[in-house]
């Protein structure tokens, strides 16, 4: 099995960024913890990480060439993008949401998605430990 694992804006930052919502563990650590649940189970993954809207459409596009499935969390533009949403209703590949933090205890505008109708699944407020949710969810 091969899966995309796509992250929006400002996930660079994590470790640095708002720690007391997002923790303190940076997009590489917890890459590195993938990539080790992954390998031993032969899971191939690959990493993307974009601040660019285009790009994350792009990264969406392509994974059809080649990818089983796709965990992304597209930071801010979950809440914001029709052009987002309509790549992932255009590909083949399913995809499933995630997020580090509750986004239903946050803010009202974090509550609604643009993106979950078309989605595989959600997985919200698990930290770090979501994107490893997200893998699972593709397992048999
Ligand atoms: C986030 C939640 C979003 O509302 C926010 O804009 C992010 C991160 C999360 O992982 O909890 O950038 O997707």
């Amino acid at each position: 099995m091969k899966l995309l694992i796509l992250n929006g804006p400002n996930l660079n930052l994590l470790g640095k960024r708002e720690p007391g919502i997002y923790g303190t563990e940076t997009l590489e650590s917890i890459n590195a913890g993938l990539i080790s649940y992954a390998s031993a189970r032969k899971i191939e993954l690959r990493f993307f990480q974009s601040n660019h809207e285009g790009a994350l459409i792009d990264a969406l596009h392509e994974s059809q060439e080649w990818a089983n499935g796709v965990v992304f969390n597209p930071g801010g533009y979950t809440h914001t993008s029709v052009a987002i949403r309509d790549a992932i209703s255009a590909i083949r590949v399913p995809v499933v949401e995630v997020h580090l933090s509750n986004v239903y205890a946050r803010e009202t505008f974090r509550h609604h998605s643009m993106i979950s109708a078309v989605c595989k699944g959600k997985i919200s407020g698990f930290g770090a430990r979501s994107y490893l949710l997200g893998i699972q969810s593709f397992e048999d």
